[in-house]
């Protein structure tokens, strides 16, 4: 179904919206009245408990045409997906603290639908204690014919890299183009139309808490993303037979399925802040160091997931986006990293400051709890050639991002036997050579040599000429 180039949106971050495809279809003044408006059945969805601290409750009415509960049972899905992961144990997953890099998945030829293509890399913890995170990549080339997708797990943050993905929800219709993220609350069904064709991107499911925008803190009361660039569907409803309408629920990882003979697009009007949205990355206001050193990669952060410790994320989305390096005798790319926190690095567009290649749009890295990572032998020795006089320099053209956890990833087998793994990536940084150049240290080191070199000899039946 064409999706007209103009859709309307609504604007903001945490607002509680209200919209109506047909004048009059919400209610007045209250949420159930005995009959809707229009014969409409009042519907609410919750994505927090009932008693959540009002600042942290999300729920939104939704008056239907039909309610989603009519259906028949859901039952295992045929055929068995098999690659969608959402409690992470030894059984499914491996720990391993190697940096990982995989090059761009081809988009398959065979007709393949963003479910279909959807499967899981990494993650931690367990959508059914509501703790945790799972990292999925998807390559598609078609439309989810006659289905519509609901995760019982999970929010959804969908990255496209190639290809726009038309999605139609509950809420309404949006269009999200490479450059742009949409996030899928949790429980809200949706379905996937490419109008492009061949199509890829990333994902990051969290289980148990929703994305908030970070504080800002001393950067003052504007800045990173701002709330009004956030956009939410107008409501929008089909109401017409559908034989054979299935529902495809991922319920602790796995895929069930259930049949109606109507489309689940059938919400005439809706209130509450409860609600699929999306944001271009290009609206981003970032701001980094005017004069000295390197700003902690956090300063880029979109949108965060919180964990209850104070500052400790279950998952933050973090992106890197052109802008100016003016720091003054500074090495500028990042600098060399150990992290109690787990990175997940993805590539829209363009190159990374730090890889001079080998990370491609469409890749991805890992960079697990405490694995050391950093710029590549080239970028080092190309910035420090630069010297001092580096001027200004714009960084263009680049969209990666990074999914920050503080959860230690496992790897699904998958991702780990790929084809596209990258296995020389260490290779990267075997080349970084010392500039070492203190002689006093030399002559400690000769010392030291000489000393080894004496102990090997005597510890060896090999007489050394
Ligand atoms: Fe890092």
């Amino acid at each position: 179904m064409e999706f007209p180039a103009d859709l309307e949106y609504q604007s903001g971050f945490d607002n509680h919206f209200s919209s109506e495809a047909i004048a009059g279809a919400l209610p007045r003044g209250q949420n159930n009245p005995l009959l809707c408006p229009y014969g409409l059945y009042a519907e609410q969805i919750s994505g927090t408990s009932f008693t959540s601290p009002r600042k942290l409750n999300y729920r939104s009415w939704l008056y239907r045409v039909k309610p989603s509960v009519t259906h028949e049972p859901f039952r295992p899905r045929v055929p068995f997906h098999g690659k969608l992961v959402s409690e992470f144990n030894q059984s499914n997953s491996s720990a391993t603290p190697t940096q990982l890099r995989w090059k761009p998945v081809e988009v398959p030829e065979s007709p393949t639908d963003f479910i279909d293509g959807l499967y899981t890399v990494c993650g931690a913890g367990s959508s059914y204690i509501r703790h945790g995170f799972a990292i999925h990549m998807y390559t598609a080339n078609k439309a989810m014919d006659n289905y519509a997708f609901c995760s019982a797990d999970g929010d959804f943050l969908i990255v496209p890299q190639q290809g726009r993905l038309w999605i139609t929800t509950e809420c309404g219709r949006l269009q999200v183009t490479p450059g742009e993220i949409v996030v899928i609350p949790q429980g809200f069904r949706f379905s996937v139309d490419l109008p492009d064709g061949p199509s890829r991107g990333y994902v990051a499911e969290i289980f148990g808490t929703h994305f908030q925008l970070p504080d800002l803190g001393p950067i003052g009361a504007n800045g990173l993303a701002a709330s009004r660039d956030f956009l939410v569907p107008v409501a929008w409803f089909e109401d017409i037979h559908r034989p054979s309408y299935t529902i495809v629920q991922k319920f602790g990882g796995e895929l069930f399925t259930a049949k109606q003979n109507f489309s689940p697009f059938n919400v005439v009007a809706w209130h509450g802040n409860y609600v699929p949205y999306k944001y271009e990355l290009s609206k981003f206001c970032p701001y980094n160091t005017v004069l000295i050193d390197h700003g902690d990669p956090s300063i880029n952060t979109v949108l965060t997931a919180p964990t209850d410790r104070p500052g400790v994320a279950l998952l933050d989305f973090v992106i890197f986006p052109p802008r100016w390096l003016v720091a003054e005798h500074t090495f500028r790319p990042p600098y060399y990293h150990r992290n109690c926190m787990s990175e997940f690095m993805g590539l829209i567009y363009g190159g990374y400051e730090a890889k001079a290649g080998g990370f491609l749009p469409g890749g991805a890295s890992l960079h697990s709890c405490m694995t050391p990572h950093g710029p590549d032998t080239k970028s080092y020795e190309a910035t420090i050639a630069l010297g001092n006089e580096a001027g200004p320099q714009r960084i263009s053209n680049t969209m990666a991002f990074m999914f920050e956890s503080c959860l230690m990833p496992r790897v699904c087998p998958w991702a780990l036997e790929s084809p596209y793994m990258d296995h020389d990536y260490y290779q990267c940084w075997i080349g970084l050579k010392s500039h070492f150049t203190c002689e006093v240290g030399n002559e400690r080191n000769q010392d030291l040599e000489n000393r080894n070199g004496k102990r090997e000899i005597e510890g060896s039946d090999v007489k050394l000429e």
